[in-house]
C-alpha cells in the first residue's frame, strides 16, 4: 500500500472506532490534513447517525459541509466524544507534533475539548524522538522577531513561513533542531514566549489512541 492508501485505511478504522459508540445527539471534532479528509468522506457515510462536528478549520468545515454534515461552533456543542485529526510526527507516548496544515491553534482547543483525541496517522510518522519534522508554532504577527529570537535562545533554527496566514490571522514560524527530548517542558516553554499564540507539540494533551497503518494493517495504540 502506498501512504495515501495508509491514510486512508486509518481513517475507515476511525470510523469503524467511532461509530458503534455514536448516538443522534453526538457531536464530533474533525481535524485537519489529508488524513482527516479521507476519514471526513468517510464521515459523510453515516452522517444520519449523529447531530454533526467542530472542525479545526475552515477548511475542515467548508468539507464537512459539503458532505451535508452540520457544523458547529464550539462554544454551543458542548461536550465532544471525539476528536479524529492526523499527525506531522509520534513517538510511543502518543505525544505529537501537529500543524504542517497550519491548524495547529483551533486543533489543539478542539483536542482540549474532546474526551477521546483518536490520532490517524501512516507509519511514516512514527518516530522515536520528536523534532525531525519542524515544529510548528503559531506567532502574532508583530513579535514575529522578538519570537524568533528567543527560539535561537532555546536552540532552535525558526524559520519564517513564508506566505502562510493561520485562520487566526496569524503567522507560523517552523523550528529546525530543537532538542524535543522532554515534549512536556519544551511545549510548556515555548508557550511563555510572548507572542506565541500555540505551538505543534501536544504533550501536555497528547493523543489517546493512535490507529497507526502500516504494511501489515492498521496497529492500534495503546
Ligand atoms: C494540520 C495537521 C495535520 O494533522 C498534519 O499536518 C498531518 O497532515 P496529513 O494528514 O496531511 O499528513 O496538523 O495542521
Amino acid at each position: 500500500m502506498n501512504q495515501d492508501q495508509l491514510k486512508q485505511a486509518v481513517a475507515r478504522a476511525a470510523l469503524d472506532y467511532i461509530t458503534p459508540r455514536l448516538s443522534s445527539d453526538s457531536i464530533i471534532g474533525v481535524g485537519t490534513g489529508s488524513t482527516a479528509n479521507h476519514f471526513i468522506d468517510m464521515l459523510a457515510e453515516i452522517r444520519t447517525e449523529f447531530d454533526g462536528a467542530v472542525a479545526s478549520s475552515e477548511a475542515t468545515a467548508e468539507r464537512l459541509k459539503g458532505h451535508g454534515i452540520p457544523v458547529y461552533e464550539l462554544n454551543s456543542a458542548g461536550t465532544l466524544e471525539f476528536y479524529i485529526d492526523g499527525a506531522d510526527e509520534s513517538n510511543e507516548r502518543l505525544e505529537l507534533i501537529k500543524g504542517g496544515g497550519a491548524a495547529l491553534t483551533r486543533e489543539k482547543i478542539v483536542a482540549a475539548v474532546a474526551k477521546t483525541f483518536i490520532c490517524i496517522a501512516d507509519e511514516s510518522k512514527m518516530v522515536g524522538v520528536l523534532g525531525q519534522f519542524p515544529l510548528p508554532v503559531e506567532v502574532i504577527p508583530m513579535a514575529r522577531s522578538h519570537v524568533g529570537r528567543e527560539i535561537v535562545k532555546l536552540g532552535g533554527d525558526p524559520v519564517y513561513r513564508e506566505g502562510v496566514v493561520t485562520d487566526n490571522g496569524n503567522i507560523i514560524i517552523d523550528v529546525h533542531n530543537m532538542d524535543l527530548s522532554r515534549p512536556i517542558q519544551a511545549e510548556e516553554r515555548l508557550n511563555q514566549i510572548v507572542g506565541v499564540v500555540t505551538n505543534g507539540l501536544f504533550a501536555r494533551r497528547p493523543a489517546d489512541l493512535l490507529l497507526l497503518g502500516t504494511a501489515n494493517g492498521v496497529q492500534s495504540i495503546p
